[in-house]
């Protein structure tokens, strides 16, 4: 039996796609092997490839002077991967610090450069900053933020406006969620693992006029431009998360594409915290402009029962509801592919958990 799996990532899959990829595993394509065993300079993997390309260009609405990039070594390898690219050590960068993941990067790009706090989530890392505490360093190189912090589960919902300063996300837990302008952002960068595909993988969309200024050190496989000239088969890439992440992505185009799986991961976060918000037994920490649709957070009003809940959950096949041993607790993560029907289950189950141990 499939579980419902809350799990921040590595993450839920839809079953169409991992039925596809089981039924195409021995036999792919007609091809006699499977797609992880064909050349990456074959026809038939590079038709997969540009296809996946051309189907997040029309889910994303990605604009023609943009780049999209497959690459590897996941959002961490860009934490290091953008400043090398965007900066000379003279330069001034500025980051949003909102959390965990906020952190690294900006731990990761002081190494290149200098970094300048724009803002700080402040609160107890519980909120984001709003515009008007933005405080946009004159010529810096660009502004880093990551929208959706995966661990707290706090998310913005807005997306800053700093003037002609490149707009830089880390888009890794919230990519294709809903919908976005994309051409509000001069980069994008997401591990795989979340709403895209397997881990492996890493999506870079970039605006052109970005690329060809890496460093003189920086690695070939991490100069943006050099993987944007070999159209991502610069080396052999992870093609199986690559031919995994394009079943996603036709998953999605033939569920009604981002607009439709924005409102379904409304209503799914709205159900949960309503859960959450109607009962004295749990609560959410997070403000409420700034809560997460993608990964949310909760305590129980008693932390002793966190293990019996745990393992109660996963009896009833809800499983990863651990939250991250920073923050303890519970998290429910609901990506795309979890559908409403986990929600409900899970809601379920902790009305029922409240009335025997509330
Ligand atoms: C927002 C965010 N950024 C970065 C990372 C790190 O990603 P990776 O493990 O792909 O390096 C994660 C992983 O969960 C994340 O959620």
């Amino acid at each position: 039996m499939r579980a419902y799996n809350f799990s921040p990532g590595p993450a839920v899959l839809p079953v169409e796609v991992l039925e596809q990829a089981r039924a195409e595993l021995l036999d792919w394509n007609g091809s006699g092997m499977s797609v992880m065993e064909v050349s990456h300079r074959g026809e038939a993997f590079m038709r997969v490839a540009a296809e996946a390309e051309a189907d997040l260009r029309e889910l994303m609405g990605v604009p023609r002077n943009y780049k999209i990039l497959f690459m590897q070594g996941g959002a961490t390898a860009q934490f290091a991967i953008l400043p090398l690219n965007l900066t000379r050590p003279e330069s001034v960068a500025d980051y949003l610090d909102t959390g965990h993941w906020s952190r690294k990067a900006i731990a990761e790009a002081r190494r290149y450069c200098t970094v300048h706090i724009a803002a700080e989530a402040g609160g107890e890392g519980m909120r984001v900053p709003p515009q008007s505490e933005l405080d946009v360093a004159p010529g810096a190189a660009y502004l880093h933020y990551t929208p959706n912090e995966t661990i707290s589960g706090v998310e913005f919902h807005y997306v800053p406006a700093v003037g002609s300063v490149p707009l830089v996300a880390d888009m890794s837990s919230s990519i294709l969620s809903r919908p976005i302008d994309v051409s509000r952002f001069a980069l994008i960068y997401a591990g795989a693992q979340k709403n895209i595909g397997p881990a492996g993988l890493t999506l870079v969309i970039a605006r052109e006029d970005l690329l060809g200024q890496a460093r003189p050190a920086t690695p070939s496989v991490f100069d943006y431009k050099a993987v944007a000239d070999q159209g991502s088969l610069l080396n052999t890439p992870p093609t199986f998360a690559w031919y995994v992440a394009g079943l996603v992505f036709k998953w999605l185009k033939r569920n009604g594409g981002v607009a439709a799986i924005g409102e379904a991961n409304g209503a799914k976060a709205r159900a949960l915290y309503a859960a959450i918000d109607g009962s004295s037994f749990y609560s959410n920490h997070v403000a409420h402009d700034a809560r997460s649709r993608m990964n949310v957070t909760f305590t129980l009003r008693k932390p002793e029962l966190d293990s019996a809940f745990l393992e109660e959950a996963a009896r009833a096949g809800l499983r990863n509801l651990k939250g991250h041993r920073v923050l303890g607790g519970m998290r429910a993560s609901l990506y795309n592919a979890m559908p409403i029907e986990g929600v409900e289950a899970l809601t379920a189950f902790m009305s029922e958990f409240e009335r025997r141990h509330g």
